[in-house]
């Protein structure tokens, strides 16, 4: 007997549909899975037969093949036990097939039967929702809340196996999932308030402009001058999610499997900062069943790395695709994933392994070690780096200072502010913020005029400027021109904006 049931593979942050066959036939005990499956996949054996005994069904003692097609693609994960195990019941006519229409479902099995929560039940989702086909899925009870923020599909949650079979065979109800209530959450959260920063303003002006518009970073200077203060302040002066965002975010988070089960939503815009140890698996992405990174889980928010020189070469070298491309390809033997990677890197790094270099107190470095020290940070790497900032240590005076300086409040509101006008810019388009122009968008919207064209040639030539740098420094002028809700970018604008590329000169001598 043959049963043929539906279910998902994830590729990178999509869920593709599969055929899981199963195929029993009379002939020597044997139980096989073909189909491109991985390790864990292909222990679904075990699970599943252990699951089927424990929940008073018997293991077939035939020969049992499961088939999961396409074969071409390369199956990931546990969540084909539940599937397999259904297969196994209907071809071997322990169990009637009485359900009516079409259906998915995916679920993971505990020895004992129980159905655990699985990775990628929002993609699971969002991708039957684009069938206009009257469509059900079942999926681990752990799972509804996830399920429930599409609510044009019917979820069906089930706890056990037992539960499953009687469901199929018609013997019990289900309730489906109640559609999510977006309005009961509250996402406040107490954030530090740039309030609390002394001084340095040049670099709280350099993160307003980074929120507005979503551009990288890199923070420079002593110990002790408040660079990863003033970074952990980049979240109070981001603006809410849309909804769209919300959901692309969580997809992420769903593939991880980081969602909270209870509050199954990603709406507080990410501050991912991942210690300088992690491997280049956890940062990039990848690792044995392949998961979004830390690069991945930052999508619309931001990425910190803190003291950057510090974080291993594979790091710091996989970075510059992403921080290019706003995606990552994680390429494997017989897979590739993508997964989205749009974030604004804020990192900080001391200029030499004493962190004096260049300040009024003496370095104690030998020009050998700093030039390896900031030899860390690759040219290309520095050249994504859309403002660089420098952190100088703050004077007595202005640390007595009793008066507070400029706070998150008016910081985020003009943030606000910039990305209306860039939502109104990129309105019918498929962006939404300055950095993630294209060269089409650059020339129509960062359009200059002939004395701003004379500041940027000049400049350009001085400081031989790659490409890259030419563009990227055209985004920022557009967000300090919208900064100052301006239409056009103004000589001031680009003034301003490449005078946030001149550390390098100082620094690294390039
Ligand atoms: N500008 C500032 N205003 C008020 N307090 C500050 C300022 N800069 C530093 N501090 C105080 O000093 C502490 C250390 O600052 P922080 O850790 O941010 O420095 P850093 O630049 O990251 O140093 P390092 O290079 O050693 O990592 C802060 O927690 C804060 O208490
Ligand atoms: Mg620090
Ligand atoms: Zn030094």
């Amino acid at each position: 007997m043959l049963a043929t049931l539906n279910s998902f593979v994830i590729s990178g942050i999509e869920a593709v549909p599969v055929k899981v066959e199963v195929d029993i036939q009379n002939g020597l005990p044997a139980f096989d899975l073909v189909g491109l499956a991985s390790q864990a996949t292909r222990e679904a054996r075990e699970r599943v037969r252990a699951a089927i005994k424990n929940s008073a069904y018997e293991f077939p003692n035939r020969r049992i093949i499961v088939n999961l097609a396409p074969a071409d693609i390369k199956k990931e994960g546990g969540h084909f036990d539940l599937p397999i195990a259904l297969g196994i019941l209907l071809a071997s006519e322990q169990l009637e097939n009485n359900l009516s229409g079409e259906y998915f479902l995916s679920g993971e099995l505990s020895l004992n039967g129980e159905i655990r929560k699985i990775p990628g039940v929002l993609p699971m989702v969002l991708e039957l929702v684009k069938s206009s086909k009257d469509i059900r899925l079942i999926i681990p009870k752990d799972n509804s809340e996830e399920a429930s923020l599409v609510t044009e599909i019917l979820s069906f949650p089930v706890r056990t196996l037992q539960e499953a079979c009687e469901y199929f065979e018609n013997k019990t109800e289900l309730k489906a999932v109640n559609p999510f209530n977006f309005n009961d959450v509250s996402n406040k959260q107490i954030l530090p308030d740039f309030a609390d920063v002394k001084g340095q303003d040049v670099a709280k002006r350099a993160l307003q402009i980074a929120a507005a518009g979503l551009h990288n970073v890199l923070l420079i200077g002593p110990p002790g001058g408040g660079k990863t203060m003033l970074a952990r302040r980049v979240p109070g002066i981001l603006p809410e999610m849309s909804r769209q965002e919300i959901l692309e975010t969580t997809r992420i988070y769903s593939v991880a499997n980081l969602l909270n089960p209870i509050h199954p939503l990603i709406d507080v815009r990410p501050f991912r900062a991942p210690h300088k140890n992690a491997s280049s698996a956890s940062i990039i992405g990848g690792g044995k069943i392949p998961r979004p990174g830390e690069i991945s889980l930052a999508q619309n928010g931001i990425l910190f790395l803190d003291e950057l020189p510090e974080f291993s070469r594979d790091v710091l070298e996989a970075l510059r695709q992403p921080l290019e491309d706003k995606v990552v390809t994680i390429a494997r033997a017989q897979a590739t994933h993508t997964y989205p990677a749009d974030f604004a890197l804020i990192s900080s790094m001391n200029p030499c392994p004493c962190g004096f270099f260049g300040s009024e107190v003496e370095c104690k470095c030998t020009p050998l070690q700093i030039q390896k020290y900031l030899g860390r940070i690759s040219g290309p790497l520095l050249d994504r780096m859309d403002l660089h900032v420098e952190v100088p240590r703050v004077e007595y005076e202005q640390l007595k200072e009793r008066s507070i300086g400029e706070n998150s409040e008016i910081m985020l509101q003009r943030v606000k502010e910039a990305r209306e006008m860039q939502k109104k810019r990129f309105k019918r388009q498929k962006i939404s913020l300055n950095s993630q122009m294209r060269p089409s968008e650059i020339r129509k919207h960062c359009m200059l005029d002939d004395e701003s064209e004379g500041l940027l040639k000049n400049a350009f030539e001085r400081l031989k400027m790659s490409a890259r740098a030419y563009d990227r420094i055209l985004k920022v002028a557009r967000t300090i021109a919208d900064l100052e809700h301006s239409d056009k970018i103004k000589l001031q604008h680009l003034a301003e904006a490449l005078q946030y590329r001149s550390l390098d000169r100082k620094y690294w001598h390039l």
